[in-house]
């Protein structure tokens, strides 16, 4: 593995090079999406250059690369996520469709009075499925709370446990505060209870390898449009016996054992939640990034992005009127902050005129903004392929927004 050098990093990912108006691009949306490693570009361009057919329905033998392909990714990706044996990835279209998928599987485990653990700092992927599940089932929410500095408030969320609690459903990376919760304890805390657990990863990947053996969740999910793969697809992490128990989410071609006029009966997981014709490119994209990410130093590159946001935060926070959401130390490379004179779009606007993307609004987090007070907040979202000077850019923008508002 090569040192960490951000700069070779950076020459992997072509639409760094590109320019807004002449000016150059300065991406610091990567929480909303992340850019895409020229590895990943040719493997997706050399699976439908030379590989491209429908999988488990040929027996030709390019239905045969195709389906071999597909298998190995989800091998490959289980293998670099230390899955453990005892559980099952399921391909799905992201993080949100995997909180859907759970959420309507698991309704049969829920009578009414039955309690769900949400907290306040979940993006609404990990909260409004939840929120429907308790309407269907009679259900209970019971939500944690989030502290000054933007971490959970771990000893009200233990106490919101009690006999009817049954799920558990938290975020292992806030999308808006950057909070890293604190994952396997969380985990082992509901496990001892008996409360299954779904963790939100869609923010926690792009920051570095997660080893799901150690969080120890029963659900993880994430998207892989986050973790420098293609959009359309993403993964859900579950339990063999649960996910086998669960109904399917959709029916249709793939995930049958056997159809008759009067009934049909389905395959297991990971088939069981994958009718129809899957991403089968965005499952080999999304196994490329992977590949991508390994090579990574990830010391080096988490050094890095703590480097890019204490730089960031340090400077802008000594702009008079500027707030700044989310201030734990172990915290991801992502600031939201709110500047008193002007409104975030404003903000966002004036700083795509310099060629910096940021991402302005309520981030899929109302009941967040709403505990924070404020409707929608800016936020800067650092990758391990920005550097200094993209920094200095955005901060050079925001001085521009001063003087506008001024
Ligand atoms: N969930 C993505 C974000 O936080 C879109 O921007």
């Amino acid at each position: 593995m090569m040192p960490f050098d951000p700069s070779a990093l950076r020459a992997d990912f072509p639409i760094l090079s590109r320019e807004i108006d002449g000016k150059p691009l300065v991406y610091l949306d990567n929480g909303a999406t992340t850019q895409k490693p020229t590895r990943v570009i040719d493997a997706l361009a050399r699976f439908f250059s030379h590989e491209n057919a429908n999988i488990h329905r040929g027996i030709h033998s390019l239905s045969r690369d195709a389906t071999d392909a597909y298998d190995r990714a989800r091998e490959y990706i289980k293998e670099r996520l230390a899955l453990p044996e005892s559980h099952e990835l399921v391909f799905v279209r992201g993080t949100t469709e995997a909180v859907n998928l759970a959420a309507h599987g698991l309704a049969g485990d829920l009578r009414e009075g039955d309690e769900i653990v949400l907290t306040l700092m979940e993006h609404h992927a990990n909260f409004v499925p939840w929120q429907v599940l308790a309407e269907r089932t009679g259900a209970v929410l019971r939500f944690a709370g989030v502290l000054a500095d933007g971490s959970l408030d771990l000893e009200q969320w233990r106490s919101l446990f009690g006999p009817r609690t049954r799920i558990a459903a938290f975020v292992h990376v806030s999308n808006v505060l950057g909070t890293v919760n604190p994952v396997s304890e969380m985990t082992a805390f509901a496990r001892e209870r008996g409360v299954l657990s779904f963790v939100d990863g869609a923010q926690a990947l792009p920051h570095g390898p997660v080893d799901l053996a150690a969080v120890g969740a029963d659900f993880y999910a994430f998207s892989g449009h986050k973790v420098y793969g293609p959009d359309g697809i993403g993964v859900l992490c579950g339990p063999r016996d649960k996910l086998d128990a669960m109904p399917p989410y959709e029916t249709g071609g793939d995930m049958i054992e056997r159809v008759t006029v009067s009934g049909s009966t389905y395959r297991r997981a990971p088939e069981r939640f994958e009718a129809g014709t899957p991403n089968i490119s965005g499952a080999i994209g999304l196994a490329e990034a992977f590949r991508y990410l390994e090579d990574i130093d990830w010391e080096g590159a988490r050094a890095h992005e703590t480097e890019l946001l204490a730089h960031a935060t340090g400077e802008l926070t000594k702009m008079d009127g500027i707030r700044v959401f989310g201030t734990t130390p172990e915290k991801a490379a992502i600031l939201s902050y709110h500047y008193a004179a002007a409104h975030p779009h404003d903000v966002g606007t004036i700083l795509d005129t310099e060629g910096v993307a940021i991402r302005v609004g309520h981030h899929c987090a109302q009941p967040l903004m709403e505990h924070l007070g404020v409707p929608s907040t800016a936020r800067a979202s650092f990758a391990f392929y920005n550097n200094h000077e993209d920094v200095e850019t955005f901060l050079r923008a925001m001085r521009k927004v001063e003087r506008f508002f001024a």
